[in-house]
C-alpha cells in the first residue's frame, strides 16, 4: 500500500498567524492543505472565506484542498477557484443540484471533490463517479476540530474504496475527523488514501514528525 497523502486542516492552526502556519505545514512535509469553510448555517461554527485563501496562496506553494461547509455552494465556487483553491470539495446536503455543482467546479479548472457526512450513504456519489476527482468520508459530524473518530466509517471508506476500483477511475479517498496516528493506520487500512488531520498536526510541538507519524503510522 502506498504512503498516504497528509492534508493538515488549518483549522487548528493560530488563527493569528495562518500565514506563518500554512508555511510552517508546507516545509514539515505536508502534501496538501485542507481549507475548512464554514457558514455558520450548514454547520454550526463559523471559519473563514475567500479572501483568507487569497491571502495565505503565496504563504505555502501545495495544493489548496478546500472543503467547503456552507450551503448554498453553487454562488461561492468561483470565488473559491480565483482565491487558488485546486481542490474543491462539497456536500450533497449543500444543494439540489450536486452533479451540476461538480460541473462547475471542472470548468473553473479545479478538482471537483463529494464530503459524505457520517450518516450520508455511499449511493450519493455513485452516478457521478465521471466527474469526481476525489471523494471524502467525514469521520466526525463536520464543524469543529478535536472529535472523536467515529469508527462507524471505516465500512464505509472499505465500500468506497471497492466503488473506486471497481469504476477504474483516478478518484482519490480522503478521510477527515479524529484522524490522529492511532486512527491513521485502521484508515489507511481501509482504503482511504488522503488523511486529513487538524489537531494531530497543529497540536503537536513538531509538525514535521506528526506529519511523518501519520503517514507511516506504527500500530501501538
Ligand atoms: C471538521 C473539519 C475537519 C477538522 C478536523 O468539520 O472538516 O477538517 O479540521 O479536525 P481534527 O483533525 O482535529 O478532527
Ligand atoms: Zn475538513
Amino acid at each position: 500500500v502506498p504512503a498516504p497523502l497528509i492534508a493538515p486542516s488549518l483549522l487548528a492552526a493560530d488563527f493569528a498567524r495562518l500565514g506563518e502556519e500554512a508555511a510552517a505545514v508546507a516545509r514539515a512535509g505536508a502534501d496538501w492543505l485542507h481549507l475548512d469553510i464554514m457558514d455558520g448555517h450548514f454547520v454550526p461554527n463559523i471559519s473563514f472565506g475567500p479572501v483568507v485563501v487569497k491571502a495565505l496562496r503565496r504563504h505555502a506553494a501545495i495544493p489548496f484542498d478546500v472543503h467547503l461547509m456552507i450551503a448554498p455552494a453553487d454562488p461561492y465556487l468561483a470565488a473559491f477557484a480565483d482565491a487558488g483553491a485546486d481542490i474543491i470539495s462539497l456536500h450533497p446536503e449543500a444543494g439540489p443540484h450536486l452533479h451540476r455543482s461538480l460541473q462547475t467546479i471542472r470548468a473553473l479548472g479545479k478538482k471537483s471533490g463529494v464530503v459524505l457526512n457520517p450518516a450520508t450513504p455511499v449511493e450519493s456519489v455513485a452516478h457521478v463517479l465521471d466527474i469526481t476527482d476525489l471523494i471524502l468520508v467525514m469521520s466526525v459530524n463536520p464543524g469543529f476540530g478535536g472529535q472523536s473518530f467515529l469508527q462507524s466509517q471505516l465500512a464505509k471508506i472499505a465500500m468506497l474504496r471497492r466503488m473506486i476500483d471497481a469504476s477504474g477511475r483516478d478518484i482519490r479517498l480522503q478521510v477527515d475527523g479524529g484522524v490522529t496516528a492511532q486512527t491513521a493506520p485502521d484508515c489507511i487500512a481501509a482504503g482511504a488514501d488522503v488523511l486529513v488531520a487538524g489537531t494531530a498536526v497543529f497540536g503537536q510541538p513538531d509538525y514535521a514528525a506528526a506529519i511523518a507519524g501519520l503517514r507511516s503510522p506504527r500500530r501501538a
